[in-house]
């Protein structure tokens, strides 16, 4: 009998352990969802809506098969950021042998979800590569559902730009460069020869590859998709359309030739502002940032945004957003991503508040944080609570 209350009274205490509430965040460490289990939404963004945040992001599973879709795109959702409701899978897998562009084996990655005024609808975009194809395939995909958690409907996927050139593409880049399918990679006649279209003239018909990308609604309430394109040598930002499910044909090149991948964007003062990283697979690098006026650019290269030890591998991560946080003006939280490819289940998430020195966006590790930090005394005492 004594044994058994026992027994209920450490349980209860367990059960109290886990229900406690987080009040700030710790990056790199483990991070339990309401069950306890570490978040499952890798190259994740965050939906806001209706007074809660929803994070979308690769369920990853264990071992290296992990890299590629085994079971879609998990779900979470939260009031304040620390604590996330497990909501399943928003978006499942097809079965393996379906056929379907989605099924089980195919690659499923940096999923983010926005919400359509005008068709009531939540639209999911991801980077999708073919099962058994690698990386070759370099699309990017839709998907729909009525709730924000979803179940969400695939719809499909998308070269963009076929048949457009860009719209600060000079009329003259649409000859092609003489003997330019033999120049050296990585020569500079080479990465010339790509800032002035060799695979965007390559691409004209087919449509241009989209691989690392993210969605940014912009105030007026128009969408871009923003990719990695061109062999990841150039950033594209395309132009949805009114129901955020398809592409206007309106685009434009970001960075011709400057090979960035991972980009994240937000708004702040009227002026865009893109983190991205370099190219180097799951091993983390040292991030970019950028600045412009309008989102077709010009697109003005500032410094690594990081700061302190670790920035030239922005503290072993990957940017995959950057989150407004609601109620607070200028308030942006980088997410990234310390990618584990071994075990993909276990990749660790980096949220930092970003701050801004004049133009240039700033950040600084911090073994643990709250969003206080974006207060003003805050920001004064830094980030620790
Ligand atoms: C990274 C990219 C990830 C994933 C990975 C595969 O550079 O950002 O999303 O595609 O490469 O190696």
């Amino acid at each position: 009998m004594k044994k058994s209350l026992l027994i209920t009274a450490l349980l209860a205490v367990a059960g109290l352990a886990q229900a406690q509430q987080r009040t700030a965040f710790e990056p790199g460490k483990v991070w339990p969802d309401n069950k306890g289990t570490h978040l499952n939404a890798h190259g994740a963004g965050v939906l806001y809506d209706k007074g809660r945040y929803y994070l979308f992001g690769e369920h990853k599973i264990v071992g290296p098969k992990g890299n590629s879709a085994q079971v879609g795109v998990h779900c979470y959702s939260s009031k304040d950021l620390y604590n996330w409701t497990d909501e399943g899978i928003a978006l499942a897998v097809a079965p393996a042998g379906s056929g379907s562009e989605i099924e089980q084996g195919s690659i499923i990655e940096r999923p983010k979800v926005v919400f359509n005024k005008q068709t009531g609808k939540y639209v999911m975009w991801f980077h999708l590569e073919l099962k058994g194809k690698g990386y070759a395939a370099a699309r990017t995909a839709v998907a729909v559902s009525d709730k924000a958690t979803g179940p969400f409907r695939y719809v499909r996927s998308y070269r963009p730009g076929a048949g457009q050139w860009p719209l600060g593409f000079n009329p003259e880049w649409k000859k092609p460069v003489p003997n330019e399918a033999s120049l050296k990679g990585w020569t500079p006649e080479w990465k010339k020869a790509v800032a002035e279209g060799l695979f965007v003239r390559r691409d004209f018909e087919p449509g241009q590859m989209a691989r690392d990308m993210t969605i940014f609604v912009d105030d007026d309430g128009k969408a871009y998709n923003i990719h990695s394109s061109e062999e990841n040598l150039t950033l594209h930002v395309a132009e949805l359309t009114a129901d955020y499910q398809g592409f206007t044909g309106r685009w434009n090149t970001i960075a011709p030739a400057g090979h960035n991948e991972a980009p994240a964007i937000c708004k702040r003062g009227g002026k865009y502002y893109l983190i991205t990283s370099g190219c180097t697979g799951w091993a983390p690098n040292a991030a970019r940032s950028f600045v412009a006026s309008s989102i077709w650019g010009p697109w003005q290269q500032l410094d690594n945004p990081a700061t302190g030890p670790d920035a030239d591998s922005t503290y072993h991560s990957q940017s995959t957003y950057l989150l407004p946080v609601a109620g607070r003006k200028d308030a942006f939280i980088f997410m990234a991503d310390r990618w584990t490819p071994k075990n993909p289940i276990d990749g660790g998430y980096i949220w930092l508040p970003l701050r801004f020195e004049g133009d240039q966006p700033r950040l600084q590790w911090a073994d643990r944080w709250n969003l206080s930090a974006f207060d003003a005394a805050g920001a004064k005492r830094g980030v620790n609570p």
